[in-house]
């Protein structure tokens, strides 16, 4: 097998989740190969392993895909079980690592980031457990790839990926399935699909849209084949290697086509989006936008109506900067509530050791023990079942949820593409500031502590330091600072907001009236203009 002389590249560090860059540094010679190999070269016992690969169809993925089999081959696998076309949303792949049993997987995502020559690519490691590899094996990779000389590729002619079945490069047996049935079983297995047929069949309108990435084919599958809702539920189904020159991050400003006929009279009942690679969720309901933080809430108050779920959770986790809402569900319904540092890879422990039976983040991922990683489908399905069984609208959903457990009010404000420098040395001064801030008095009220995050595994007994600098109100509000670790250019600030009120406070205030004060001060407070020459943040999530 061909050994290729290399050199390392110094800037190989993955982020929040895997090695995301432009195409085109993905593109120059020996720079994707450097870093399949270092994943390769960390993980010892491989030979004659099997391992999952797939992505959710970006521009280069392709290319991608018949690299990465060739250097399998070479670096000793004995199979590789391939999505046709080299497709496989995030979740589908965790549900295969997990459902053949393998060594692990390989997703090819830049998420919700855009696509096409111009955009963005990723890359990520998913261990034998389905889920992101833990941040001591990323580092090691980051290790291997600043002392790589070389790499193994096999000389071999590109795989038909077109059709399912299998084939062989040199002794390695590559087989491409369907990268949808498993999937779409395993959520027949979870929700009741009768009563959501049931649902769709009595009226109910729902509205899906895949902007135009991976998750299109699960979703008619899913929506339109299996559960009957008409055909053109799904809108933009059709996966396109740039995302039809869109950006597939389901919020209101890129989902504004579902968003705004939701938010009209005769709206939809639910209208619903996923990201690029699928793992992403987007909730609507008629004149009704739900919160990741609130949506995670609601699934965890009501996931006893799903099947899947039927005999109550056992413990639910959230990332830190995500609201506190799910804590106020977990209090009153009586399990465990865990606080993580961003990113679905510290889900991983909690979830292995059945401590945990859901869990997500404010960024708009939800999930649970299904699988390991959040999964957008998942969640639209979560919304649907519950829906199925209480036969009221999102609205009186929400209204009956904030009554009984209080409303965390929120929003994320991101400052994007900042300069790197004076994004570092924000968060420095912020730092330096925090000692002295507890006690001290503001228009958002009394600053009661005031520290930098970091998680200690209660699993493997690891720590993770720098999560996130918190200023924390004696009233449960906060602010929350982190710098982003998924951005390719610059640097983006998110600053977190949230604020509480109990069940016989104002329930239904406008979210930014409610905040006021308090963004006001997370703006002073960090000397956000002064540092970054932005008074204003680019988008209000
Ligand atoms: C962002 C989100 C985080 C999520 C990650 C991967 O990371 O904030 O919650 O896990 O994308 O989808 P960030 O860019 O903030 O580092
Ligand atoms: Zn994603």
């Amino acid at each position: 097998m061909p050994t290729v002389h290399t050199k390392p590249f110094d800037d190989q560090q993955p982020g929040t989740s895997g090695l995301r860059k432009r195409v085109i540094r993905f593109q120059e010679p020996h720079y994707l190969e450097n870093f399949v190999q270092a994943i390769f070269s960390s993980l010892p016992g491989r030979e004659g392993e099997t391992l999952v690969l797939g992505g959710d169809g970006r521009f280069h993925n392709d290319v991608a895909v018949q690299t990465i089999l060739k250097m399998a081959a070479a670096n000793g696998f004995g199979h590789v079980i391939v999505g046709q076309d080299g497709i496989l949303s995030t979740p589908a792949v965790s549900h295969l690592i997990r459902l053949r049993e393998t060594f692990g997987g390989i997703i090819l995502s830049a998420s919700h980031n855009p696509g096409g020559p111009e955009g963005d690519f990723g890359i990520k490691f998913n261990g034998t457990n389905g889920g992101p590899a833990p941040e001591a094996v990323a580092d090691a990779f980051f290790a291997a790839s600043r002392a790589i000389t070389s790499y193994e590729i096999a000389d071999a002619e590109d795989v038909d990926l077109s059709q399912t079945g299998t084939s062989k490069i040199g002794r390695m047996v590559v087989e491409v399935v369907d990268p949808v049935a498993d999937y779409a079983a395993l959520m027949e297995e979870l929700f009741d699909f009768g009563a959501i047929r049931a649902l769709f069949n009595g009226g109910f309108r729902f509205t899906f849209d895949a902007m135009h990435a991976v998750t299109g084919s699960y979703a008619k599958e899913i929506f339109e084949r299996r559960l009957g809702a008409p055909k053109g539920t799904v809108i933009n189904g059709t996966p396109k290697p740039d995302f039809g020159g869109g950006h597939p991050d389901p919020n209101p400003v890129h989902a504004h086509v579902i968003y705004k006929a939701a938010m009209k009279v005769d709206g939809p009942d639910l209208a619903a989006a996923s990201d690029g690679d699928g793992d992403r969720n987007l909730i609507v309901g008629r004149q009704c936008p739900v919160t990741p933080s609130d949506s995670l809430a609601v699934i965890a108050a009501n996931a006893h109506l799903v099947p899947g779920y039927e005999e109550g959770l056992i413990g639910v986790a959230r990332s830190m900067p995500t609201s506190a809402a799910l804590d106020r569900v977990a209090e009153a319904k009586g399990f465990a509530a865990y606080e993580t540092p961003t990113g679905w890879k510290y889900f991983g422990n909690l979830l292995d050791a059945g401590w945990i039976s859901l869990c997500g983040e404010e960024s708009a991922g939800t999930g649970s023990d299904h699988v390991r990683e959040k999964d957008g489908l998942w969640a639209v399905l979560m919304w649907l079942n519950i829906l199925a069984v209480r036969k009221e609208s999102v609205a009186a959903i929400m209204a009956h949820h904030f009554a009984t457990y209080g409303r965390n009010y929120y929003a994320r404000h991101d400052y994007e593409g900042i300069d790197a420098e004076g994004a570092t040395n924000l968060m420095e001064a912020l730092r330096k500031k925090l000692p002295t801030l507890a006690g001290q008095e503001t228009p958002a009220g009394t600053i009661q502590v005031a520290d930098e995050f970091a998680y200690f595994d209660p699993i493997d007994e690891t720590t993770s330091e720098g999560q996130g600098l918190r200023i924390l109100f004696g009233d449960s509000s906060r602010i929350v600072y982190r710098l982003s670790g998924t951005g390719t250019v610059g640097a983006t600030l998110r600053v977190y907001i949230e604020r509480y009120v109990g069940t016989d406070d104002d329930l239904e205030m406008n979210v930014s009236d409610a905040l006021t004060h308090l963004v006001d001060l997370s703006k002073t407070l960090a000397s956000i203009e002064r540092h970054t020459g932005r008074n204003t943040p680019d988008v209000i999530a």
